[in-house]
């Protein structure tokens, strides 16, 4: 049997498998719930959007591991995902993660102590015109230079701003209300 979620994210994926024909096509946004939730999509996220919504688990595991924005272990409450493909790599994808691997001192994959920071490379995130580009948990910061992701890690650090996806609450980076991108970079 599945886990339990809160009582937030069990009506919220009822709402979802009621707008489609077939409740499995609610199959991403539940895991972006079950993601909210536990911080990650392990075994059990799985199993518990596969009950929800009617789909065999190992389905439920082929659309959370084709994804890098489903996260398949803990990441830090800022978790950064640079992208490493060709024109982010032509225009300087490298120094954005090596600035990123010196101002943490940790290697991809790895979570600061204090559970803060974390981040990855990952391949091509659809904004190859304004590379190089990275996204914060789900919000995106492009034509980066080293420079200036650093003026977002101290803004982020100073701020410490909810910056997660929110399928629950509707909206896309709501901790970034009143504080919007074009403002921070
Ligand atoms: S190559 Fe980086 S976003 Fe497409």
């Amino acid at each position: 049997m599945a886990i339990k979620l809160s009582e937030a994210a069990e009506k919220r994926v009822e709402e979802l498998k009621a707008k489609y024909p077939d409740s499995r096509s609610a199959v991403m946004p539940a895991l972006y719930i079950a993601q909210e939730e536990l911080g990650y999509v392990n075994g059990d996220a799985i199993n518990w959007v596969a009950e929800k919504i009617g789909m065999a688990p190992v389905h439920v595991m082929e659309v959370a591991t084709f994804y890098t924005m489903y996260y398949k272990k803990p990441v830090g409450k800022y978790h950064f995902q640079v992208c490493r493909t060709l024109s982010c790599a032509l225009r300087g994808a490298r120094e954005i993660t090596e600035h990123l691997h010196k101002r943490f001192n940790l290697l991809p994959g790895e979570v600061s102590a204090d559970g803060k920071w974390s981040y990855e490379e990952v391949e091509c995130l659809g904004s190859c015109g304004t590379a190089p580009m990275c996204e914060v948990n789900d919000i995106f910061f492009e034509n980066l230079t080293p420079e200036k992701l650093e003026a977002i890690i101290e803004r982020i650090d100073k701020e410490n701003p909810d910056l997660r996806f929110s399928s629950v609450k509707d909206k896309l980076g709501e901790g970034l209300k009143g504080q919007t991108k074009s403002e921070i970079i």
